[in-house]
């Protein structure tokens, strides 16, 4: 259990506890601010994440930032974004199930140091994971549920939008029900 995130972001930055770790070009821990009351949680680094160290900075992360912008929300100020697993997987393949059960002690921990009020899943991986293990994105997009007095609500994953712009209204009404939920139970004046 770390006390501190600076602790927890070096430790987390030397760890070689899956295979995951050995063909990463660089460990992607997360971003954004570690105070916010809203937390983004994807899948795993692609390509261009590895290269850069950051999530979501390839096309689905373009486009998670105009869903963002469009309900006031900014990753330099009041949200905070990681993913399931912090090293890319191979040819971007799902992280395997035992690289998530090693990797979610980070997240856990980023989850325990940050408090959210509420986590954003974006796509299945981190849904069926953090929400609910038979959860359907088609279904239970949008839906907020009460997980231990953190509100969780799983979307589209923008990857999944960009090969199927028929969701992108749907996307759109979930990031909406986000703006209002926020309204409703975060301090930060948004
Ligand atoms: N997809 C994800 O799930 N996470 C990223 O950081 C980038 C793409």
């Amino acid at each position: 259990m770390y006390n501190s995130w600076k602790e927890l972001e070096r430790d987390c930055r030397t760890c070689d506890k899956c295979q995951l770790s050995q063909t990463r070009t660089n460990l992607v821990f997360g971003y954004g601010n570690e105070n916010a009351e809203v937390m983004f949680i994807g899948e795993g680094p692609g390509e261009q994440e590895d290269l850069q160290g950051k999530p979501f900075v390839g096309r689905s992360g373009k486009l998670l930032d105009m869903y963002l912008e469009h309900i006031g929300l900014d990753r330099e100020k009041n949200i905070y974004i990681a993913n399931m697993v912090k090293c890319r997987p191979p040819k971007n393949r799902d992280p395997k199930p035992e690289e998530q059960d090693t990797c979610i002690y980070w997240l856990r921990e980023q989850v325990r140091l940050m408090r959210p009020k509420i986590i954003v899943c974006l796509g299945r991986i981190s849904a069926q994971r953090l929400i609910d293990p038979d959860f359907r994105v088609t279904k239970q997009h949008g839906e907020f549920i009460d997980k231990n007095g953190t509100l969780m609500m799983g979307t589209f994953h923008p990857a999944a939008l960009l090969r199927n712009p028929n969701n992108k209204g749907a996307a759109l009404e979930d990031f909406l029900a986000l703006q209002k939920k926020i309204g409703e139970v975060c301090e930060y004046t948004y």
